[in-house]
């Protein structure tokens, strides 16, 4: 085998994406405080509960890990999503509402990876519809998605203020 297709098979090989666990959750909230520079461990344990605890046939809360070195694989990202049934007037559907990978290891494929496990988990809990919300400046999101084949959906999102 060629040499620089054999390197894209290990790190093909060292990619895996899996259901997150307890012992993730000090990574997932040390990625997303990195990311979003606002640490919110309340937050994440209550997304823990419901996402990675409760409902798992239609809830999904998946990590990307780099298991290389397999005496202490790498968090890489992570994605969560859930079925929804008749929001909105809809069919049941799947929505994804979070993702992110560690910048340090971006455009190796972890976002795909995810995105793709998600479909998966989607279709076998009997959806073919995945959906998701991005701001209409996000420019990194809106070109992951595009890439991933997500094109803009029927529904317009309406929103006003409070006083
Ligand atoms: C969006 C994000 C999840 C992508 O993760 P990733 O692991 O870098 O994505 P991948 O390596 O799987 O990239 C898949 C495709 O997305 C597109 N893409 C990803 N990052 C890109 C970038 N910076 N510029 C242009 N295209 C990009 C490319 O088409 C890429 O395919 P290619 O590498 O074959 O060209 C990651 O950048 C991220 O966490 N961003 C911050 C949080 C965020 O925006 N989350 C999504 C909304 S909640």
């Amino acid at each position: 085998m060629p040499t620089a297709t054999k390197a894209r098979a290990a790190k093909a090989d060292a990619l895996r994406v899996r259901r997150v666990r307890a012992s993730d959750m000090a990574n997932v909230i040390a990625l997303d405080a990195h990311v979003t520079k606002l640490p919110k461990p309340d937050y994440w344990d209550d997304v823990f509960r419901r996402y990675g605890k409760q409902r798992l046939h239609e809830r999904f809360f998946l990590v990307a890990e780099n298991r290389a070195d397999r005496t202490k694989p790498r968090l890489l990202g992570f994605i969560i999503g859930e079925v929804r049934v008749w929001e909105f007037g809809s069919t049941p559907c799947g929505w994804v509402f979070a993702l992110s990978v560690d910048p340090e290891m971006r455009l190796h494929g972890a976002g795909n990876a995810l995105l793709e496990a998600m479909s998966a988990e989607f279709k076998k809990a009997g959806v073919s519809k995945m959906r998701t919300m991005v701001a209409r400046d996000a420019r990194l999101p809106l070109l992951f998605f595009r890439s991933e084949g997500m094109m803009a959906g029927p529904y317009i999102q309406l929103e006003k203020d409070l006083d």
